[in-house]
């Protein structure tokens, strides 16, 4: 077939030939993944992402060798004489094969990356590709997130927002960083809280709204103490999340704060949002307004004008709707009760904790550690565990290990301290960093720590002596272990968080 003098040339061919490898290779990878469906987020980023792209580059170098080509002919005129402009001749057979070859070629390629575009960004878009291609930055947020709520909800759903805006935007951040974990410039752990999160109007909202309304909800918890018989310990509050009837809506209770009739607003000193010293409550129907100082946290007025103002949305109490990481107390207690960790092992608790006590630099060795440590302490303190109890101690090691691994994270640097759950204020100060007491308006009105303002206690004691409250009178909190009433003075996470 007879083409133009100039397609003649070591570029142009170069580049035809890279365009033609790639598409042969895309076009075979293709039909392999649709037939045998084992298409996987990897062969995706090359069937549609990186293999395109040396397409791309192929079909790039084709009219760069045409011009080069032309150019060098300009120079040579001997060789043959060239008019500045081409001349579109299609009687001539050069020219007209050129250009049905350019308009058909044109029209493949187009259509070809429309449908691959969609699937880049049907590939770009899925949780495959958020939580595992970056395998080892985002394998903490991406294990976590399989064990929650959310496991059905897309990553996109909440870090993406719908529309091109977002989609570019995300992209371009996306491309960001892509770069930091090729060269290895990402920050561990990934900094939280993230700025560029989707407002939760714009997502948590589009499945849960504000004027819904949550019935009060029965919280029943097991917690065992660290002592040899592994004592249980049971608590059954009744969260009052909302009113006490559904006809007075969001006039009271915990999800008051997001009653759309009211804005609370927070200014923190900290990138972590946990020290406030500054709340400003405004009713927006009658207009009223309330600011509260904490002048326990030292910054002159002036300061605090300058950081950022927070209003309080659901992240500010649900921080980790989808990324839940628990402290070992918590889900080793878990694993007691659903029975992986049995308490007729003496002491497992006590184990359990004092082994996930160490700070392992990888997993392996973690799970080499706890395995070691226990073996100790039982070949010590109960040679006869590790004869006759051995299928339980071997299930209640399993499970431990299983628990550092859906927890903590290594080489990530991820664990419960780093990413605290504000919902709550055991081993965080959660709730307490705005219900601490200390929080006042000019009037002298604080921000209530009364233990009965969120919750009622319904029940609490062993597992064998328990206590009973009603709502109308509930029971007064007691410590599972004497601590001299500490509990009434400081905060649970003063002990609580650095427990273990
Ligand atoms: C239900 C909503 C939701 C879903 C679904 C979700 N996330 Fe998140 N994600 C959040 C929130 C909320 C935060 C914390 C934001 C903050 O504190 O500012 C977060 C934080 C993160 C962070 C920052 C580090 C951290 O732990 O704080 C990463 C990384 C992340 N998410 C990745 C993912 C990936 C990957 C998926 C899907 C496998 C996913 N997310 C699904 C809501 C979600
Ligand atoms: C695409 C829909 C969707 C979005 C977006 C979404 N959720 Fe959910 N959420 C659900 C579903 C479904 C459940 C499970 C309900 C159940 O198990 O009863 C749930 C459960 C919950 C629960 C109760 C279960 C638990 O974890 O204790 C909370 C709290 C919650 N969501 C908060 C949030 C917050 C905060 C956001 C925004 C960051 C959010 N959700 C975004 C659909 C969504
Ligand atoms: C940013 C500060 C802030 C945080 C964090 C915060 N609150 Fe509040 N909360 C307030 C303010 C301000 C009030 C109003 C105090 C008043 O005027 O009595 C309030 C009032 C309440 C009330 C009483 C509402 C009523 O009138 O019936 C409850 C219940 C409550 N909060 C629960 C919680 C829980 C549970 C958490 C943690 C998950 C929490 N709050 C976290 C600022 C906060
Ligand atoms: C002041 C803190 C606070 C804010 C703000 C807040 N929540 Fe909650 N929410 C709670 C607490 C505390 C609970 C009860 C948790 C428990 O006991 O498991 C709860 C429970 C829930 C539940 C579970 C209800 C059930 O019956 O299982 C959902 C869903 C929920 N919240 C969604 C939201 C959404 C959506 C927003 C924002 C529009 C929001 N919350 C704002 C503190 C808050
Ligand atoms: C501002 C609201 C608020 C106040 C005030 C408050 N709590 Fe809580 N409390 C919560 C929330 C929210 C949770 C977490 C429920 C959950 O885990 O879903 C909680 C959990 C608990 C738990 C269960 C802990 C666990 O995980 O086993 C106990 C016990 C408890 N509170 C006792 C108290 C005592 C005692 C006081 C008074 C000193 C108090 N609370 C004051 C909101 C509050
Ligand atoms: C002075 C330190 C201290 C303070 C303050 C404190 N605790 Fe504890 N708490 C402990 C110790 C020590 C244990 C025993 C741990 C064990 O045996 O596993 C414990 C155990 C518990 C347990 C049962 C086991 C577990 O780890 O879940 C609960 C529930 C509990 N505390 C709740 C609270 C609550 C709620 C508050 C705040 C109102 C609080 N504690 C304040 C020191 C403290």
């Amino acid at each position: 077939m007879k083409l133009p003098q100039s397609v003649r040339n070591l570029t142009s061919v170069i580049g035809a030939s890279i365009a033609l490898i790639s598409l042969l290779i895309i076009l075979f990878l293709f039909s392999i993944s649709a037939l045998f469906d084992i298409g996987s987020s990897y062969l995706g980023i090359f069937i549609y992402i990186a293999l395109p792209m040396v397409l791309v580059l192929g079909l790039i170098l084709i009219p760069v060798g045409i011009i080069k080509e032309k150019n060098r002919l300009k120079k040579y005129p001997d060789e043959v004489h060239v008019k500045d402009w081409p001349v579109i001749d299609f009687n001539q057979p050069t020219v007209r094969n050129a250009s049905i070859i350019f308009v058909a070629g044109t029209i493949c390629f187009l259509i070809l990356s429309a449908i691959g575009s969609y699937e880049a960004f049907h590939l770009t878009e899925s949780d495959e590709f958020c939580g595992k291609l970056c395998h080892q930055v985002m394998e903490p947020e991406y294990t976590a997130y399989q064990e929650s709520a959310h496991e059905r909800v897309g990553c996109v759903e909440c870090h993406v927002g719908s529309g091109a805006g977002w989609y570019v935007k995300s992209k371009m951040s996306g491309l960001y960083q892509v770069y930091s974990v090729l060269f290895d410039k990402y920050p561990r752990p990934i900094e939280t809280p993230i700025h560029s999160l989707r407002p939760a109007r714009e997502t948590c909202e589009e499945c849960h709204w504000t004027e819904k309304f949550y019935a009060r909800k029965i919280n029943t918890k097991k917690s065992y103490l660290a002592d040899e018989n592994t004592t249980e310990w049971d608590i059954h509050l009744m969260m009052k999340t909302s009113a006490t009837y559904s006809a007075q809506g969001l006039q009271e209770g915990i999800h008051w704060h997001i009653n759309p009739d009211i804005k609370i607003e927070y200014r923190a000193v900290d990138e972590g949002r946990d020290s406030i010293p500054w709340v400003r409550y405004t009713n927006l129907k009658t207009g009223e307004v309330k600011v509260y100082r904490d002048e326990a946290v030292a910054m002159p007025d002036s300061d605090i004008e300058t950081v950022e103002l927070r209003t309080m949305d659901c992240i500010d109490c649900h921080n980790r709707p989808s990324h839940n990481y628990l402290s070992p107390a918590n889900f080793i207690d878990d694993y007691i009760t659903s029975g992986e960790i049995s308490r007729e092992l003496p002491d497992i608790k006590v184990v359990a904790m004092d082994a996930l006590s160490t700070e392992y630099p990888t997993v392996d060795s973690a799970m080499n550690g706890i395995d070691a440590y226990a073996k100790e302490y039982y070949e010590i303190m109960y040679p006869e565990v590790l004869k006759e109890q051995k299928e339980l101690y071997d299930r209640a090691l399993e499970a431990i290990k299983t628990g550092y691994r859906k927890n903590i994270f290594p080489v990530m640097k991820v664990n419960w301290t780093v990413y605290p759950n504000h919902l709550g204020h055991l081993e965080t100060t959660g709730c307490y960093r705005c219900h601490n007491d200390r929080h006042e308006t000019a009037k002298g009105e604080i921000i209530s720590r009364d233990c009965n303002l969120c919750h009622d206690i319904l029940a609490q004691g062993t597992a064998d002596q328990l206590a009973f409250g009603t709502s109308a009178s509930p029971l007064e909190f007691e410590h599972p272990i004497d601590i001299n009433e500490k509990w009434r003075t400081t905060f649970c996470s003063d002990c609580h968080f650095s427990l273990y």
